[in-house]
């Protein structure tokens, strides 16, 4: 473990004198967990779950670059439960990890077990999603999208599609996880490019939590109390396949009868962009992986690293869609 290893250098000390050292039988040592390899640093990971395609592509990369890196991971699921994400992160506190990374559930709540683990002088990184903590001492960087500049790029394909419409523009939203930066900014980026116009209403809009069968579900209910509905904005691609589903069971055309936009770009999406039930998708990148373990190393190292990392992202219309494809790599 790195850390450590940095520490025993410091302080001319012996593995064996360590605190939260053991010596094993053949010489190595481990520290707090740690399944041997000591030069090895090793990082607990709490992810938000499976709930999409995103997701599933996000954890995939982030195990692949670990073992690219040499990073032993520690990696735990909450199933989108905050609460066991806090459960996790305290058992790499108490395991004595070397780095926390962990993408929020949701924004609010975390001041405590930051703490925690800023008491036990393990560094935090924030992937993918932020925390609302006035602190940000608490955490070391984040690295992840800008989900507002997600949500204005979605307004401004939208703005730009009807600029030459005098009616009105009925909108229904899909919105992600309730509390969830990506929800709370997706949301707050879309309505400041479109309130600029009266003619984009948002006529209903309600969490479908970035699943494909709650998406699907939501879309049925909005389907069934709207019968104008002109545009859908899924805060994700998973969500908007759910909602096509809907579309196509209530016997309207999905991309014709009602323009889908949505976020992500993941595979399925992209190929729904190609077939032309989708009309435009904002791209979110999972690929975080590979520098996410080069800022674990650096914060791990004291070397100083950015508060902030921005992913960088595109948009995909139906013909960038079908270029892109065979090249897409989730
Ligand atoms: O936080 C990123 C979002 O979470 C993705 O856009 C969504 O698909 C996922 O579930």
């Amino acid at each position: 473990m790195l850390k450590r290893i940095s520490a025993l250098i410091l302080a001319g000390a012996t593995a064996l004198t360590m605190a939260g050292c053991s010596s094993g039988d053949d010489g190595s040592t481990s520290a707090g967990g740690s399944s041997g390899g000591d030069d090895k640093l090793v990082m607990g990971f709490a992810q938000v779950g499976a709930e999409s395609g995103w997701r599933t592509a996000n954890t995939k990369d982030i195990q692949e670059s670990a073992k690219t890196a040499g990073v032993e991971l520690k990696f735990s699921d909450a199933q989108q439960k905050q609460e066991n994400q806090i459960k996790a992160i305290r058992s790499y506190i108490q395991q004595k990890v070397d780095v926390i990374a962990f993408s929020p559930v949701v924004e609010s709540g975390w001041d405590t077990v930051l703490k925690e683990a800023q008491n036990a002088k393990i560094p935090v990184i924030l992937t993918d999603r932020a925390v609302d903590s006035k602190d940000t001492s608490l955490y070391k960087t984040f690295l992840g999208s800008d989900f507002v500049e997600e949500g204005k790029k979605a307004g401004q394909w939208l703005v730009d599609q009807y600029k030459d419409s005098k009616d009105d523009v009925n909108i229904v939203q899909l919105e992600g996880t309730t509390g969830s930066a990506p929800a709370n900014d997706r949301k707050s980026g879309f309505q400041e490019i479109i309130s600029a116009d009266p003619k984009f209403k948002v006529i209903a809009s309600q969490s479908g939590d970035f699943t494909r069968a709650k998406g699907k579900e939501v879309m049925e209910a909005f389907l069934k109390s709207n019968p104008d509905i002109d545009v859908l904005y899924a805060h994700n691609d998973d969500m908007g396949l759910g909602a096509i589903e809907a579309i196509e069971g209530a016997g309207k055309v999905p991309g014709k009868d009602i323009k889908i936009i949505t976020v992500d770009a993941v595979h399925d999406g992209m190929q729904a962009l190609a077939d032309g039930k989708i009309n435009y998708i904002v791209e979110c990148s999972p690929l975080l992986g590979t520098q996410l373990m080069d800022l674990a190393k650096k914060v791990v190292k004291g070397e100083q690293v950015p508060q902030r990392v921005v992913t960088e992202e595109t948009t995909f219309t139906q013909e960038q869609a079908k270029e892109a494809l065979p090249n897409r790599k989730y």
